[in-house]
């Protein structure tokens, strides 16, 4: 049996650079399991489902009392860690941590808020930079930059079980934790996404506002073996990226939330930074595929820590499909 720990230990070694990233995922990891235990009691903790005042996040949503619980209880693990500032959905701001760290982490720390108290799964999804004061000033230069500089990315699933999908740039682990140990257990390495699929999940609802190529690639899905795919396709959609992510990394599909013409959705709903970025980085690493529809998620240079992004991930060659019809 090989837990977190012991994965973190071998994977580090004596790398200085490692060990600050094994203690970071450490303390998430660990603000996680703190997390959970306020999910798990569901309808006695009726509060965190309530909208906290009247003001939105700064990407513009109404915040849950959960998702501001979740975000102080990482922001408090990753105090002591090598984390040198903290971008959170949360927060406009990054939230300054320990002034000696080479890190900067970025966080949803809340994935799912719509589901809290439907005792749907929801997650926690991060992402984490280098940071070097030297090269950059502003450490916002730090957060702002393509995705493929990430050293380290993963999310958290709150669901039947607690489970820690995580990359180090090196395949990608699934780790769930054991409620008999306390530990987080290894359960998967070299995670492969299967690259062809037959399922994919989307909003349906939102057909109608999507663009042309979006609205044909789901017309043809929907023809199935009559139509120009030549096979009948099925439907999944939890409304929890981290839990249809879950389901992608464990039999294959694809996730797709891309731009339409609502105000607030031109560039879809996902933000770049700390959703897509961490996805697109484990899903990589699992073989998969990420994509705007027009280009690779991970080499779009960001313009503001909060923007948002048209997202379509999961089986490699069903993404590159959907990215044919653009
Ligand atoms: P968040 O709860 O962090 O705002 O993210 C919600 C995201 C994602 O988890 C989910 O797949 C998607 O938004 C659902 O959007 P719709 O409610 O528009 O379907
Ligand atoms: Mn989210
Ligand atoms: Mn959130």
């Amino acid at each position: 049996m090989v837990t977190l720990q012991t994965f973190l230990g071998t994977w580090a070694g004596d790398d200085a650079a490692r060990k600050a990233v094994a203690g970071t995922v450490t303390a998430i990891a660990q603000a996680g399991l703190g997390i959970a235990d306020l999910v798990a009691r569901g309808p006695l903790e009726e509060s965190l489902a309530k909208v906290r005042g009247v003001d939105p996040n700064a990407g513009g949503d109404t915040q849950k009392e959960l998702d501001v619980v979740a975000e102080e209880r990482i922001c408090a693990a990753l105090m002591p860690t090598a984390a040198a500032f903290l971008a959170s959905e949360e927060s406009e701001e990054l939230i300054p941590l320990n002034p000696e760290g080479r890190l900067v982490v970025a966080v949803d720390p809340l994935d799912g808020s719509s589901n809290i108290d439907t005792n749907v799964s929801v997650g926690t999804i991060y992402s984490i930079m280098p940071y070097d004061p030297a090269e950059q000033a502003d450490p916002k230069a730090a957060v702002m930059r393509p995705g493929r500089h990430q050293v380290a990315a993963g999310f958290l699933a709150y669901g039947p079980a607690t489970i820690l999908v995580a990359t180090f740039g090196d395949g990608t682990q699934v780790f769930v934790h054991d409620r008999l140990s306390g530990d987080f257990v290894l359960a998967r390495t070299e995670v492969e996404i299967p690259a062809e699929t037959k399922e994919y999940g989307v909003n349906q609802s939102n057909v109608r506002h999507w663009d042309a190529p979006m609205q044909r690639y789901l017309d043809d899905c929907l023809a199935g073996k009559e139509g120009p795919r030549g096979k009948d396709f099925n439907m999944r959609w939890v409304g929890s990226m981290v839990a249809d992510a879950f389901r992608i990394f464990t039999r294959g599909g694809v996730y797709v939330y891309p731009a339409d013409k609502r105000k607030g959705y031109e560039n879809g709903r996902l933000r770049l930074i700390y959703e897509a970025f961490p996805l697109a980085f484990l899903v990589e690493q699992a073989k998969g595929g990420a994509t705007d529809g027009k280009t690779r998620i991970l080499d779009i240079q960001p313009h503001h820590i909060h923007q948002r992004i048209p997202l379509v991930f999961g089986s490699r060659a069903e993404v590159e499909k959907i990215a044919s019809y653009y």
